[in-house]
């Protein structure tokens, strides 16, 4: 794992929508895991803008999204396949047959999940998956004690989960309590994760990810099993990381991080 911390939310987005840029000039037929939140969509409309001005390019890229909330249908306006339409498929030139959610309407759910999961294996797996941190410590819906080789299927919501998202529907009661999430197995599959995480709100719970022991209490934690994983911070989400010191050296001196400076 590595830890880049930038001083400023905007820098954090800005590197992350740069990884994102290079990875799709470098495999335009890339397949991108997708995450939904607040802290998306600076970065999402980053993208948005670097398709408008700089012609990046999604034309043949391939995205699926880590989860969907049960019950709810796609035009709903806090379906995470709403969101996704909203903030990046509708206004780059992406094929949208080409971008996959879970189904929260599916009538089995549970069958939806190894559907899902069949298909991301049917395109080759993912090329990168992008993240963030929910305070409950969640990746996807992952919530504690996922286990470390889940699959894709149906998670029940912590009420820390249900306390941070319900403000963003109209009244607390409609938030469901269930969503259809990759498992954080599925997750650990992907040939890269690049996660973001910002503000102040975040500092506790990713010292406890990145710095932590791995548990499944804090799902993000199993991404220091990834041989592949970046995580972006802001210095706000970062205050509380005890090697801050030589997440900053890295990034100025490593070579591999040249092109991003
Ligand atoms: C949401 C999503 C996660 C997301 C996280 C952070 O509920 N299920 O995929 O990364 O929680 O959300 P936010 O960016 O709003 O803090």
């Amino acid at each position: 794992m590595q830890v880049i911390i930038r001083d400023t939310k905007k820098a954090a987005v800005e590197l992350t929508a740069a990884l994102i840029a290079h990875q799709l000039q470098a495999k335009p037929t890339s397949v991108l895991g997708l995450a939904t939140g607040r802290t998306m969509e600076g970065l999402y409309a980053l993208l948005v803008a670097m398709h408008q001005t700089d012609g990046l390019d999604f034309s043949l890229t391939v995205t699926f999204n880590l989860d969907e909330y049960v019950g709810l249908p796609p035009t709903h306006k806090n379906a995470y396949r709403y969101y996704m339409n909203h903030h990046l498929f509708d206004k780059v030139n992406i094929d949208v047959r080409n971008t996959h959610l879970p189904k929260g309407m599916a009538s089995d759910p549970e069958e939806e999940g190894v559907r899902y999961d069949a298909q991301i294996a049917d395109v080759g797996g993912i090329d990168l998956q992008l993240l963030s941190i929910g305070e409950s410590g969640h990746i996807g819906f992952n919530e504690p004690l996922s286990a470390m080789f889940s699959r894709t299927r149906v998670k029940a919501l912590t009420p820390k989960t249900v306390e941070q998202n319900a403000p963003l529907f109209d009244t607390p009661e409609e938030m469901p309590r269930f969503a259809i999430t990759m498992g954080v197995g599925t997750i650990l599959e992907a040939e890269k994760c690049v996660v973001l995480v910002t503000g102040a709100n975040k500092a506790n719970i990713i010292v406890r990810a990145v710095e932590g022991p791995v548990t499944s209490m804090i799902s993000a934690s199993a991404l220091q099993l990834h041989p592949h994983c970046t995580v972006i911070v802001d210095a706000a989400a970062a205050a509380a990381l005890e090697q801050q010191e030589y997440y900053r050296w890295i990034f100025e001196h490593d070579p591999q991080w040249d092109r991003f400076r």
